[in-house]
């Protein structure tokens, strides 16, 4: 591919982008958008303040201010960062998500202006993260009850997203609480999440009392021992992660065996489905794992020797002009961009707007034009 033709392509869709959301920002002030009705984003303050999504709208409004400095986008981020804090408050609210929701909202606010209520939101937040740590077990515990009685000893590949919040934190108060904890998560996650092809689990059950693995499930994929693939991408990206903020080189390995595993299962269209190994039929896409494992590839690809680069860059550059091609809606009367996101392979519903298919299609186009706001 020539870059420069690329970052052309990348102005373009860059220019795109800052048109719709200039209007969609307007028509949605006050609101925490997670998917349309209709064309239009509901509003997530209202129907459920602690969903794990609710960072999104914020870290894409970061994302435009950064690129634009118009006062809408912060404001609209602020908004989000306010109402957010019902949830820091509700401690029952609170689980491994804690990283997309302040990362993108709070702890984005301080790196731009040293805002201090929102690195007080982000230590809060840290805190309560390295509180779900099971020292035994040595993971972070994923969810709450939503299971009963099950979720107690689950960890799930999200959570390597999840880390950076941990590296933060460790990075304000040189505490190294933070930075082991994270650490430590990330090494059981490699051992026990990682198969001998390189694809990832989803969900890994421990023993909360002994720390012994029990099992794996299938999660939001097929089938237990299937390849859901926004996994395998949170995997690619968040191990990618980990190596920036560590430098340890055995997470960008990690992160580059599950890369080339996402490679080699890329369909000839460049449009993702939810599970590598679904049945054939129906075929159903989630364009969020496109994203995401763009924006890890494009991460990996700043790392890796000057002969290996191309392989990392070519792939995200296909997923990304693929989903623009074919599955981006510029339509002003529409609020989302991205189409065809799947939430889990069992779930009704299939292939619908998802805002964080918004959130990191703009951070990869983002990074290829150089206005990113890194918030990981
Ligand atoms: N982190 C949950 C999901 O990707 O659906």
């Amino acid at each position: 591919m020539d870059r420069v033709k690329d970052k052309n392509w990348a102005e373009e869709v860059a220019k795109k982008i800052r048109e719709k959301v200039s209007i969609v920002a307007v028509r949605n002030q006050n609101k925490i958008p997670y998917t349309t009705v209709d064309g239009l984003f509901n509003d997530m303050s209202v129907e459920n303040v602690c969903w794990w999504t609710n960072g999104f709208w914020g870290g894409m409004m970061w994302q435009l201010y950064n690129a634009t400095k118009e006062d809408i986008y912060k404001e609209n981020a602020l908004d989000t960062e306010r109402k957010l804090d019902q949830n820091l408050m509700n401690a029952m609210g609170m689980d491994h998500d804690s990283g997309f929701k302040w990362l993108t909202t709070a702890i984005a606010h301080y790196r731009l202006t040293g805002n201090q209520e929102s690195r007080n939101r982000g230590l809060l937040a840290a805190n309560d993260l390295a509180g779900r740590f099971n020292p035994v077990g040595r993971f972070i515990r994923a969810w709450n009850e939503n299971v009963p009685g099950k979720t107690i000893g689950w960890a799930i590949i999200d959570c390597m997203m999840n880390l950076p919040l941990l590296y933060w934190a460790y990075e304000e108060t040189k505490d190294p609480r933070f930075m082991q904890i994270a650490t430590i998560h990330a090494d059981t996650a490699e051992k026990y999440f990682i198969r001998g092809d390189g694809s990832v689990n989803h969900i890994v059950e421990f023993n909360p009392n002994t720390g012994e693995m029990v099992r794996t499930y299938g999660g939001q994929g097929y089938e237990e021992g299937s390849s859901w693939t926004r996994g395998q991408a949170w995997a690619i990206y968040g191990f990618a992660l980990s190596y920036i903020h560590t430098k340890n080189t055995r997470y960008l390995d990690a992160a580059k065996r599950i890369a080339n595993y996402f490679i080699a299962n890329i369909p000839d269209n460049g449009l993702i489905p939810v599970d590598f190994r679904q049945p054939q039929d129906p075929w159903i896409e989630d364009s969020c794992a496109s994203v995401i494992a763009a924006c890890g590839l494009l991460e990996i690809e700043k790392y890796v020797t000057e002969h290996e680069k191309h392989i990392y860059y070519n792939n995200a550059l296909k997923l990304l002009k693929s989903l623009e091609a074919n599955r981006c809606n510029w339509d002003t009367n529409t609020d989302n961009i991205v189409e065809n996101c799947t939430a889990a392979y069992h779930d009704e519903k299939h292939e619908f707007a998802i805002i964080y298919g918004d959130y990191f299609f703009i951070e990869a186009i983002w990074k290829l034009t150089g206005q990113e706001l890194f918030i990981w």
